[in-house]
Parts: C-alpha cells; sequence; structure tokens
C-alpha cells in the first residue's frame, strides 16, 4: 500500500518527500500491437503531433472539433475569445446540448442501439434505444415547461442512479435550464444550502432507491431539507421503490402522473454556446462548497473528445462507469461524453457488495461489458474481499479498464491490471476535476507506454506545467504545484454567484494560471505523478471534502469549543477523516460523545464525511498568531513523529499532551 505521506513544510517540500515512495515504480507497459491497429489513436507519435497542435494552435485545433464533434444551429464565429480565467469559447455558435446527445443519432443506424442499459439492485434490468431515450426526454421537456420552467432555472436533482436521473439532465439541457445534481448521499441540511445557494424552483426526487438491500430515503431528506428553501415551487417525485412517503398538497408532483398525455415529440431551441448547463457543487480549502459552472459547447466537446479517445469508443462497446451522477465523473463520462458519442452506457444502481463482493464481475459477465471505469477505493476493496470473487466470473468481454478521483497505488494497479484486466485490458488513469470538466491528464490506451500509479501525459489543449512556489517550472523529478498555463474549452467558467471567489480560489496563487490544488511531479519522460491535495481539501474514498466543512459542522454541535479536520493514511479509503475536538467548559469528553458528534457531522453534511476518528484535546497546537498548525495534527494523526519547523508553536507541550491521548 502506499508508504505515508511525509511532514508537509511546504506544498513543494511535501511532494518531494512523498515521490520518493513512488519513484521507485520502473514497470513500464505497451500497448499490445492487437490493441493499437484496433486503436482511434494507435501511436505515440501520433498523440505527440496533435498535442503539439492543440497547444501552439489552438483555434486552429479546436475550431476543427468543435465543427466535426458537435452539432451547430448556428456556426460560431470565434473559436476563443478574452484570456484566462475570462475566456470565451465557439462565440456566436448555437447549440442545443440535449439535441446533441440524442437527436443527433435518430434516423442513423444508432436509432435502435442501446442507449442505457441499467441494473437496479434488486436485479431488475431495463434497456433503452436511443429512439425511447428521445420519448421520454422530450417528454419530460414538456412536463418542465408546463411547470412553467424557463431557460436559466435552477433545478435540483436529488435521483438515485437510475434512468431517469439521466433523463433529467437531459430534458433540462433540452429547455436550457441548469441542472444541479446533488449526491444522495447528502444530508437534507447540504441539499437545503445548495439549493438556496443557486435558487431552485424544481427538486426532481424519488420516493427512494435500493442500496445494500435497504431503501435509501431519499423524500423525508427532501421534505425536512424544503422546510427552509423558499425558492422552490415544486417537487417532481419518481415511484422507484413503491416505499409509502408523503406527498405534499400544492408541491409535490409524480412524475407518473405529469407524465401522462405529455407530448413525446419536442422542438428543442439552440442556446449559446456560453449557455450555463450546470452546476456542480464540490468541496474547497475554505468556506461552503463551491457551485462550479459549466457552460454548452465547451463542455460538451471536451465530454466528447476526451470519451472518444481516452476510452477508444467503438460502435460496439458496452460501457460500465460505477460512478453516481452526483459527481462530474457521472456528468462526463455517464451522460454527456458518452451519450454525444452513441455509445451505450451501462448503469447500476446499488452496492458492489450487494448481495455479494462479485456484483461487478457478475454485471459484467451477464452484459458483456467491454470497457469499466471505477476508483480506487472500490479496486482496494475488491482487492480486500479476494480474489475468489473475480474468478468465478469470465471477464472476457473487457478490453479496457479505467481509473479515476485519487492516486492509484501500484499495488492496486498490477492487481486490476491481472486480476481484471487478465493482462489484456489497458489501464488509463485519468486525473481531472469537477472544476475542469474533462479529463485533463490521462494515458490514450492505443498510444501511451503505461506507468503504474502515473497519470502519464496531458490530453489535447492542456498546458499543464509543475511549478515551485513561486510560479516557476520545476526541474524534472523535482514536486511543486500542478498548474495548467492555458485556456481549455471544458474549464469551468465562474463558481455560481461569486466570481471573486473564483478567481481568488484558481487564480490568485499564479496570476493568469490555473492552480489545481494538487501536488505532484513530471518524471524524465515528462509523465506526471499525482501526489494529492496540498490544499486544507481530503480525497475520502475519492470524494473530495474540505476540511473547513467538517469543522465548522463540529463547532455547531453544543458541546464543541474547537475542531480541527486532518487526513491520514488509509490502506483503503486513500485517506480517513481525523477529527481533534475540544470541549466547551462543562462537557466531558465519552465514547458515548464521539458518537453523538459522528452522528452531527452525518447531518449536517452527510455519512460521507463522518469522521473515522474523533480525539478529544485539551487544546490544540497553535501559531503565535492563533491559527491551527494542521500538519502537526497530520502527524499525529498517523502516529508519526512531528517533523518540520515547530518554532512558530505557541506551546510545544500541547503536542506532547496530543501524543499521550488516544
Ligand atoms: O486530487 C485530485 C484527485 O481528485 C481531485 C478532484 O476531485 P473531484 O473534483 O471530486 O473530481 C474527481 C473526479 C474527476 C483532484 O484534485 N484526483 C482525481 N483523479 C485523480 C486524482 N488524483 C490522482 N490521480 C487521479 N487519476
Amino acid at each position: 500500500m502506499r508508504s505515508a505521506p511525509k511532514p508537509k513544510k511546504s506544498a513543494t517540500h511535501v511532494t518531494d518527500q512523498t515521490i520518493t515512495s513512488v519513484s521507485r515504480e520502473s514497470r513500464v507497459f505497451r500497448p499490445s500491437a492487437e490493441f493499437q491497429r484496433q486503436a482511434n489513436l494507435g501511436s505515440l507519435a501520433a498523440y505527440k503531433k496533435l498535442y503539439a497542435e492543440s497547444v501552439n494552435s489552438p483555434e486552429k485545433f479546436w475550431k476543427r472539433q468543435a465543427e466535426e464533434q458537435l452539432v451547430w444551429r448556428k456556426p460560431f464565429k470565434t473559436v476563443m475569445k478574452g484570456a484566462m480565467p475570462d475566456t470565451k469559447w465557439f462565440v456566436g455558435g448555437k447549440l442545443n446540448v440535449a439535441e446533441n446527445c440524442i437527436d443527433r443519432h435518430l434516423g442513423t443506424a444508432r436509432e435502435n442501439k442501446a442507449a442505457i442499459i441499467f441494473e437496479g439492485e434488486p436485479g431488475d434490468v431495463r434497456t433503452m434505444t436511443y429512439k425511447q431515450l428521445h420519448l421520454h426526454v422530450c417528454r419530460l421537456a414538456h412536463v418542465f415547461e408546463n411547470m412553467g420552467l424557463v431557460a436559466g432555472d435552477r433545478v435540483a436533482i436529488y435521483l438515485p442512479m437510475v434512468p431517469e436521473a439521466m433523463i433529467t439532465m437531459l430534458a433540462c439541457a433540452r429547455i436550457g435550464a441548469i441542472h444541479t445534481v446533488v449526491f444522495g448521499g447528502f444530508s437534507p441540511e447540504a441539499l437545503k444550502d445548495r439549493i438556496n445557494d443557486c435558487k431552485a424552483k424544481l427538486v426532481v426526487t424519488a420516493d427512494g432507491g435500493w442500496r445494500r438491500g435497504k431503501i435509501i430515503e431519499l423524500k423525508p431528506n427532501v421534505d425536512k431539507a424544503l422546510e427552509g428553501t423558499p425558492s422552490v415551487q415544486t417537487v417532481l417525485v419518481l415511484k422507484r421503490t413503491a416505499n409509502p412517503i408523503n406527498m405534499k398538497e400544492g408541491r409535490d408532483v409524480w412524475w407518473h402522473d405529469a407524465w401522462e398525455g405529455a407530448p413525446n415529440q419536442h422542438k428543442a431551441k439552440a442556446f449559446d454556446s456560453e449557455n450555463p448547463l450546470f452546476i456542480l457543487y464540490t468541496s474547497g480549502s475554505t468556506g461552503k462548497p463551491k457551485g462550479v459552472l459549466h457552460t454548452s459547447a465547451g463542455y460538451l466537446l471536451g465530454a466528447k473528445l476526451s470519451s472518444h479517445y481516452v476510452f477508444d469508443l467503438k460502435e460496439t462497446d458496452r460501457y460500465f462507469c460505477s460512478a453516481d451522477i452526483g459527481w462530474i465523473t457521472g456528468h462526463s463520462y455517464v451522460v454527456y461524453g458518452l451519450l454525444s458519442n452513441g455509445a451505450t452506457v451501462f448503469i447500476y444502481e446499488g452496492a458492489p457488495n450487494q448481495p455479494e463482493p462479485d456484483r461487478f464481475w457478475r454485471m459484467i459477465d451477464r452484459h458483456s461489458l467491454t470497457i469499466l471505469y471505477t476508483a480506487p477505493t472500490a479496486i482496494r476493496a475488491f482487492m480486500r474481499w479476494g480474489d475468489n470473487y473475480v474468478l468465478r466470473h469470465r471477464l472476457d468481454s473487457l478490453r479496457l479498464l479505467g481509473s479515476v478521483g485519487e492516486p492509484i497505488n501500484p499495488e492496486a494497479w498490477m492487481w486490476y491490471h491481472t486480476m481484471i484486466g487478465k493482462k489484456r485490458c489497458p489501464i488509463v488513469d485519468t486525473w481531472w476535476q469537477t472544476e475542469t470538466g474533462a479529463i485533463t491528464i490521462t494515458p490514450l490506451p492505443g498510444a501511451t507506454p503505461l506507468k503504474p500509479g502515473s497519470a502519464t501525459l496531458p490530453f489535447f489543449g492542456i498546458a499543464a506545467k509543475i511549478v515551485d512556489d513561486k510560479g516557476k517550472e520545476a526541474p524534472r523529478n523535482s514536486g511543486g504545484k500542478l498548474v495548467i498555463t492555458k485556456p481549455w474549452p471544458s474549464m469551468l467558467r465562474t463558481l455560481w454567484g461569486d466570481d471573486a471567489r473564483f478567481k481568488q480560489a484558481y487564480f490568485s496563487e499564479f496570476p493568469g494560471t490555473y492552480f489545481t490544488g494538487d501536488g505532484a511531479r513530471q518524471d524524465k519522460d515528462g509523465y506526471f505523478w499525482i501526489v494529492g491535495r496540498i490544499d486544507d481539501v481530503l480525497n475520502v474514498s475519492g470524494h473530495r471534502i474540505g476540511t473547513a466543512e467538517i469543522e465548522s459542522a463540529l463547532v455547531s454541535h453544543p458541546s464543541v469549543a474547537e475542531a480541527a479536520a486532518v487526513g491520514k493514511p488509509d490502506d483503503l479509503k486513500g485517506q480517513a477523516l481525523v477529527v481533534f475536538v475540544t470541549l466547551k467548559s462543562g462537557h466531558e469528553a465519552s465514547e458515548a460523545l464521539k458518537e453523538s458528534l459522528r452522528a452531527h457531522v452525518g447531518k449536517e453534511i452527510g455519512s460521507l464525511a463522518k469522521p473515522d476518528q474523533v480525539r478529544f484535546a485539551a487544546s490544540l497546537p497553535k501559531t503565535r498568531s492563533g491559527k491551527i498548525m494542521r500538519r502537526i495534527l497530520k502527524d499525529i494523526a498517523a502516529g508519526t513523529q512531528v517533523k518540520g519547523d515547530t518554532s512558530t508553536l505557541e506551546d510545544f507541550s500541547v503536542v506532547a499532551s496530543l501524543q499521550q491521548e488516544e
């Protein structure tokens, strides 16, 4: 397993240290001649040539791609306008994103091809062709219009992983409404904050979804959230589980009732290239989650082009991405990138170990799936569950594997390669972010020699660099900060309602350059090795969690005076969440209080943010100016010696007493 990150003196320092552990990795896996022969891009030389054009002549490159890949109602006049971060793309052009994902395939051989294959956790299967998907989206677009929704209105989506989740996103896109998908694991409180931040008019939810044999109570969560959301006028409720729920008169409408009689053809309007498509909330290093805004043409082009090359999509593929649509991976690589390419997308509602830990392998054989895109945390769980669950199945339909969300440790990479890919399938380790919209650093499977643990080389149009704290390019093999120096079409446009925070968060450290928040290094071949976040954002099981959100949830508990959240290396989750809390006078530390604090964070944010460990402290280590020294707490949480400069500590005895506790 990955060795523990060493102490953080400065961002660059931590990167240097961690690199030693992965720099022993020297294996190289070249694409097989057989894979190369059939690949959409079959040589490293071809990648290098196209990449050079994409960064040296971006206008020429993106003009050609936008014309070839997208269906325009009105051609654009200008490819890109303005400097980063305010670059506008494909100015003057008009298109409809839903039309680009569905209507373009009608009247072609794809019309009766499966767009979606769905398997519910109880084992129910539904297949929907492109033609059927079109009818569903058209009907829902009418339902939305009948409710009075117009272009620019916000719609919150809080649904299980069922085809209707995709249909809802596409119906929003069709009428120009902006969707914000909230992962079903978020609490009513988190849902309320997101609805209020973007002032959603409509919430689309379900009477539940299946997970580990139980029903996730989505509707009661919506009811609770809506006690404090004045903007919401209507709740559209899908029947999935037949779980009894309350329907509020005048506000709540059943999907199947609204649907009744809605026409199944809908004339889609064309929207400007820069028309907002969706808002997706993600954690930052300070404050509440940020509403990342993506717009239409540039985002769609990034998602479509990367899907084509990174997943080497072919007409016959049956592609499975295990991400929920509540995350950016579900947006770009379940919905927009795949459907715009006319692919068959397989989606699964439930848990990977329900009823047994071989559920994924069973489904791959059952549906002859050819591509699997999942997260290292899942791969490590599969490893732990044991090879026997895998060996029961053939897995011979698979031809390509993908990884996303966090660094994949070489041991997990090798297991994925051998046990799942049978040494036959290339692995694309794709680095990207909610903000980048599309895959940003990645191998192309027919072109790029793979090194386990490296996301390899930048995708087309991505000017990625490693810089030191002053913004100077770092020499090869020394760590630094990962930045992108030129604009790219699928980049975020702003943070919803807070453009100043957008500029501050991403463009203030190195003006004119996008700072990713990640530490990384580039090896002698120019390969990128991502170390992880170097800001106060944690990556727990591939989910981004801001320490500030956890801390503010904790201090809202009546017993807590102060709190600090840090990550601790974890074999399964990548990082586990450890919180240090000091109590208000008169409150006693106890096991029961630890449980109550965990439950409180679960209630405030969602169970994905529940701390793995709660540690009580008499006081927290601070600088003389009163700032909590998190790097010291990180060492304490990891059980390693406190290293680095401690001269700014106000009181060293605090550290000694923290080490004694637990
Ligand atoms: O730290 C990087 C990590 O996930 C962060 C982005 O999180 P989010 O916006 O939730 O998007 C996740 C899915 C795209 C990054 O800043 N990350 C993502 N992919 C990788 C990764 N770290 C290493 N290797 C990856 N392949």
